[in-house]
């Protein structure tokens, strides 16, 4: 399997410095930046929109991995793509009977898709999707808020998915990734972590960085 992809979210950045953040991360060895979009109804909180993703471009060259935890996806995608996302990330559980024509859309425009399930979503229900996008995303925590308790069930989801899955699948994590869990979910599939509050709360982001790296 090829490396592990290291996405930072910017969730527990600095709202007033992100830009900075950003370049930050960049230089400090990220390999994507993890941007979580929060519509205040698919989950309870708020966060930022198309508009910031596009604030922020100008700041780094790595590709920007846009987590839309929004109700109606279909109808933003347009909008993302144009602010510069890179790889478009929506959840299974909003878009319903639209996931397909959604993949297609994100896909027309010539960037990556990833498709999500929450904590109690099983795997078996998206299995028919594998072979349309280029990342699963399995989240280790109930979307909304940065900061919680990895769930170690939901990282049992990811054996049923590597095994089912496409060999150059991107399987990424979400939710509670430090060092410890970093190496669970790799060792049951994963090659993608997503972290927020361990990279951004440690005194070092390049050894943060570098300890999921590491493993
Ligand atoms: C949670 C978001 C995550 C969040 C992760 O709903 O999707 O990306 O920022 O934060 P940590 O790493 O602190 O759990
Ligand atoms: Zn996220």
């Amino acid at each position: 399997m090829n490396k592990t992809i290291i996405s930072p979210s910017i969730l527990s950045a600095d709202f007033a410095n992100l830009g900075r953040d950003v370049k930050e991360l960049q230089d400090c060895g990220a390999d994507w930046v993890h941007v979580d979009v929060m519509d205040g109804h698919f989950v309870p909180n708020l966060t930022i929109g198309a508009p910031v993703v596009k604030a922020i471009k100008p700041y780094c060259n790595i590709p920007l991995d846009v987590h839309l935890m929004i109700d109606n996806p279909q109808n933003y995608i347009e909008d993302f793509v144009k602010a510069g996302a890179d790889i478009i990330t929506f959840h299974y559980e909003a878009a319903g009977d639209l996931t397909e024509d959604i993949i297609n859309n994100i896909k027309s425009h010539d960037i990556l898709v990833g498709l999500s399930i929450k904590p109690k979503t099983p795997p078996q229900e998206i299995l028919k999707y594998l072979l349309m996008v280029d990342m699963v995303l399995v989240m280790t925590v109930e979307p909304g808020f940065g900061g919680q308790e990895f769930m170690k069930n939901c990282a049992d989801k990811l054996p049923v998915i590597r095994q089912n899955a496409p060999e150059n699948l991107i399987i990424q994590v979400d939710g509670g990734i430090n060092k410890e869990t970093a190496q669970i979910c790799k060792n049951l599939g994963a090659n993608s972590l997503v972290a927020g509050s361990y990279i951004f709360k440690s005194a070092n982001t390049e050894e943060a960085i570098s300890s999921l790296k590491i493993i």
